[in-house]
């Protein structure tokens, strides 16, 4: 059992059935006991999230894996060995103990251990399986920061653990590992390159399986999200300034950006150094938006290769979200 009391107060709301909300290095997750079906629900309910959506399991140590899974391929042994913790969730084959409410009734279940100093010691001193999705109601912008959860979800959930701002920023790149296939589902930190090296397939990418994180739209601001080229911003902006009164947000490449004379007035919400900043910033350059009242952002996709993947594929969901 952990000394400090915060962590103590959380898993004691956990085994009472509570929702703990706590950081992770992607992005803030909101946590329930995975082995109780009606802390599931209220979770779900919470998130106001459709109930055949899996959450990921989340796992405090690499060897918890044997327990949720009910075969581990090789490939996932090694990404596990390789990338736990860190920002990567295995769809694997669900061990039969595992409740179908939190794999939204599929009998593959998403595991993970996060690479957070707050969420492994919550885990360590609960002792089992947190289920835990981004801690945003369904199809929003995912939170990066303790207020954030708490301006999103304020008193439905019964703690909020505060641990800062999540340095990676973008949710965990999700693989589906079966002993022929290595799916990427969704793109982040760990990218496909990655994957392949550790594992020695080429990942498909994308799939059937319902994940909502896939939806074409989701990560969605108010604000209208429009993503285009370094080489269209100008003439975007020019368009945009036609229509008067309209407010602007500006998000992208410091580089970029700085070689704008805006035809309209315009806020920058975010001017980046590089992907990882880029990742880092944009769920909460996307909050500030709709707190300023922007009516449209206007973001210059990050090149495509590294998290810049990732950043672009959340973009484009937000850019789909209206
Ligand atoms: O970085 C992250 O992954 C964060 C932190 C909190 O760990 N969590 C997160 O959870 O992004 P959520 O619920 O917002 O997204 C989980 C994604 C969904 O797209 C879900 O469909 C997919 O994981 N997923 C979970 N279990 C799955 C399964 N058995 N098969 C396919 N997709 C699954
Ligand atoms: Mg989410």
């Amino acid at each position: 059992m952990s000394g400090r009391p915060d962590i103590e107060r959380a898993v004691a709301v956990l085994r009472r059935g509570g929702l703990v909300a706590f950081p992770t290095e992607t992005v803030y997750g909101l946590g329930a006991d995975a082995t109780d079906d009606d802390a599931l629900a209220r979770l779900y309910s919470v998130k106001r999230r459709p109930a055949d959506h899996p959450v990921i399991v989340h796992l405090g140590r690499k060897a918890d894996l044997e327990e949720w899974a009910s075969a581990v391929p090789d490939a996932a042994r090694r990404l596990a060995a390789a990338l736990w913790p860190g920002p990567l969730t295995l769809v694997l084959p669900a061990a039969g103990t595992v409740s179908r409410v939190a794999t939204g009734g599929l009998d593959t279940v998403g595991l993970r251990v996060p690479d957070h100093p707050l969420a492994l010691e919550l885990l360590d001193a609960f002792g089992g399986g947190i289920a835990a999705p981004s801690a945003n109601r369904f199809g929003r912008v995912s939170p990066t920061s303790a207020h954030a959860v708490e301006q999103d979800l304020g008193p439905e959930v019964d703690l909020v653990l505060d641990g800062g701002t999540c340095a990676v920023g973008v949710e965990s790149t999700i693989v589906a590992v079966t002993d022929t296939d290595v799916r990427v589902l969704r793109p982040g930190a760990v990218t496909v390159d990655t994957v392949a090296a550790l594992t020695g397939h080429v990942p498909t990418t994308g799939g059937a399986t319902p994940a909502p994180g896939t939806l074409p739209a989701h990560y969605a601001p108010a604000a209208r999200v429009d993503v285009v080229s370094t080489t269209a911003l100008r003439g975007h902006l020019t368009a945009l300034g036609a229509d008067s009164g309209v407010r602007v947000g500006l998000l992208g490449p410091a580089s970029d950006l700085a070689s704008v004379d805006a035809a309209v007035p315009v806020v920058t919400l975010a001017a980046v150094r590089d992907a990882d900043e880029y990742a880092r910033v944009l769920y909460s350059a996307l909050r500030e938006a709709d707190a300023l009242g922007v009516d449209v952002v206007v973001a210059v996709a990050p090149t495509d290769d590294g998290i810049g993947i990732a950043v672009a594929d959340r973009l484009r969901r937000a850019a789909a979200g209206r």
